[in-house]
């Protein structure tokens, strides 16, 4: 079931930095949902680009490495390398998962600054920038803490306040202190590099109200509301880790960088470029940016908005020219503003923020050393933070993880499967069917159309509620078919019904792949199918010419295998499976909660 026209379809995670290890609210918000989407979207036949990267400049990487006694540099090999591999571990299919460290980037990131100011969207201006009395050191914005001016949260940061979402500037603060000491910042004379926000106040406005009606509400609420203070924002940082200045008297200076952010958007960017010049085809990215057809979808937690619904839409649009004061695109083209910002909002852990130096935290590498990945990404896709803030329990995970994946989903497999195996030994072909059996097919071809138009909008709750439900109708046909009772009565009947029944696991495995790509595969397997049915990301590791090398992932997950009901083959021949989840003990919730409490 390709499509006539198969479109290109960017799909772009927001990167991690590589100042620690992801715990699951983290990739709650980016990684899981991106893949959902991403796999989805391939199976219906589209040309998908997933790319991303660990984002490893700035304050985050400086303070980390303050902290550990090394180099920044150290810091983002360290952790860049911890965080690609808990990604690959949870099966996030990444066409390109690259780093912000890499010639390349830095090339591309420079690029776009130097025609921004080319265009007149970039200026420089004298402002007054925090230092640390006690260090001398510049204080970054996002270490300084505050009570915010405009709706008086006493936690608002130096670049933004996360409770109304009004970005900031560190001298707005009321009762400005360093987050790293708790000393007031002394504030003095710099001059710095500003992007011209308010000249694009009327293109923006313009292209969110566009957006009315298919982002999710939320989302587009907090990007309007930005727009009515748009201010110039700095783009450059005192710092001395970060992508160099590309002006005279400034690509050398060891303490002026571009600002974090700054790079970090155009890392879509870049990554998409590198992508396309590894595959052999230089210029295959231009597929996904320039062609006006192509739609881009961006996925993170919600203190990522501001950044990809107001800032990188200015760049690009300034990129091309069009914000007030015109201008002509450089050597990129046109490129496309994203066609949706799919934001989530925050996951707490047992009723508490997330905390890695409070411990209130479980890291990805751990959740996976105990758990299914395939729980987690269950427990994702029903209960996350899709549109809501919403609180991660272990009791909930055991719960969901027991009566919907083991109890339902498992359940069903085990007992077709294995009652087909031990009384027939393959699948058997079916008879005439009756109203029941044409009922439960078409239960799941229904299926198919609902949870894939969910899944293309990013409704992943109301997706797999709606596949489980396909899977609940065949556990509920097979219990009141009782193939059981046929065995001697009414073999004939009895093969009709196994028939039916695998048929509705095969189709309910094929909707459950963009949510649980691992166990799909082992349930492929199990009805008899070779080789890979949902692609599985690898490590590679890769370098520029004459440069270091980094790990990526990457991997090839485009398969002829379509977003549709798959006639089962009579004749396979089936063994009695292994269980596909693991049931947990009631046990586990005192345990987890207990490493929290304990770590207080
Ligand atoms: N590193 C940022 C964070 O973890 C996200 C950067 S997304 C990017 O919050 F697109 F800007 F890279
Ligand atoms: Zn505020």
């Amino acid at each position: 079931m390709s499509p006539a026209n198969p479109k290109h379809i960017l799909a772009a995670p927001a990167w991690p930095y590589a100042n620690g290890p992801r715990h699951i609210g983290h990739v709650s918000g980016f990684a899981i949902p991106s893949d959902m989407f991403s796999r989805y979207q391939r199976m219906a036949g589209n040309k998908v680009l997933m790319v991303s990267g660990t984002d490893e400049h700035g304050t985050p990487i400086t303070v980390q490495a303050d902290k550990e006694g090394i180099s920044p540099r150290e810091v983002a090999d360290r952790y860049n390398e911890v965080i690609a591999t808990d990604l690959a571990n949870l099966g996030i299919s990444y066409d390109l998962f690259t780093r912000t460290t890499t010639r390349n980037h830095y090339a591309v990131t420079q690029e776009i600054f130097s025609t921004l100011l080319r265009n007149g969207y970039i200026f420089p201006k004298a402002t007054l920038g925090a230092i640390s009395p006690s260090t001398g050191r510049t204080l970054p914005d996002r270490y300084i803490e505050g009570t915010c001016p405009i709706c008086g949260y006493p936690s608002a940061r130096g670049d933004q306040c996360d409770n109304c979402g009004n970005q900031l500037d560190p001298t707005d603060l009321i009762n400005p202190r360093s987050r790293i000491n708790g000393e007031t910042p002394l504030f003095v004379e710099q001059e710095h590099y500003f992007l011209d926000l308010p000249a694009f106040t009327e293109v923006l406005g313009a292209w969110l109200q566009s957006k009315s009606g298919q982002w999710r509400p939320n989302v587009l609420k907090f990007s309007l509301n930005l727009l009515d203070d748009l201010r110039p924002r700095a783009i450059t940082r005192d710092l001395d880790w970060g992508v160099p200045v590309p002006l005279d008297g400034w690509r050398d200076r060891p303490d002026k960088k571009i600002y974090v952010w700054f790079d970090a958007v155009i890392g879509y960017l870049s990554a998409s470029i590198e992508w396309a010049r590894r595959s052999g085809d230089p210029d295959a990215w231009r597929a996904w940016w320039n062609d006006p057809s192509a739609e881009s979808y961006y996925f993170m937690g919600k203190d990522n908005i501001t950044f990809h619904a107001e800032i990188w839409p200015a760049m690009l649009l300034g990129y091309a020219g069009r914000g007030s004061k015109g201008g002509t695109p450089g050597p990129f083209g046109i490129l496309n503003l994203p066609t949706e910002v799919v934001s989530s909002e925050y996951l707490t852990m047992e009723g508490r923020k997330f905390s890695s130096s409070r411990q209130v935290v479980i890291y990805v590498r751990d959740f996976l050393a105990r758990y299914d990945v395939d729980a987690l990404r269950y427990y994702v896709a029903v209960a996350g933070p899709e549109n809501q803030d919403t609180d991660f329990t272990w009791s909930e995970f055991v719960r969901r993880n027991n009566d919907e994946l083991v109890a339902t989903w498992g359940n069903l497999v085990n007992r077709a499967v294995s009652f087909a195996a031990r009384n027939i030994g393959s699948i058997p072909g079916p008879g005439e069917l009756t109203a029941a059996d044409h009922a439960l097919l078409e239960t799941s071809r229904q299926a198919f159309d609902s949870v894939g138009e969910h899944l293309s909008r990013s409704r992943f709750k109301f997706a797999i509620n709606e596949a489980m439900h396909a899977v609940a109708e065949a556990n509920k046909y097979f219990s009141e078919q009782a193939p059981w009772k046929l065995r001697e009565s009414d073999p004939a009947r009895m093969r009709t019904i196994l028939h039916v029944a695998l048929q509705a696991v095969d189709d309910a495995k094929t909707m459950l792949t963009p949510f649980l790509p691992r166990s799909s595969q082992a349930v492929y397997e199990m009805l008899g199918g070779t080789g890979s049915w949902s692609g599985l990301p690898r490590i590679e590791t890769v370098d520029e010419e004459g440069g270091p090398s980094y790990p990526v992932i990457t991997g090839s997950y485009d398969s002829s295998f379509r977003w549709a009901s798959r006639p089962i083959a009579a004749g396979t021949p089936l063994a009695v499976p292994v269980p596909l989840f693991a049931k947990l003990d009631q046990s586990v919730v005192d345990e987890e909660i207990a490493r929290l409490a304990g770590n207080e």
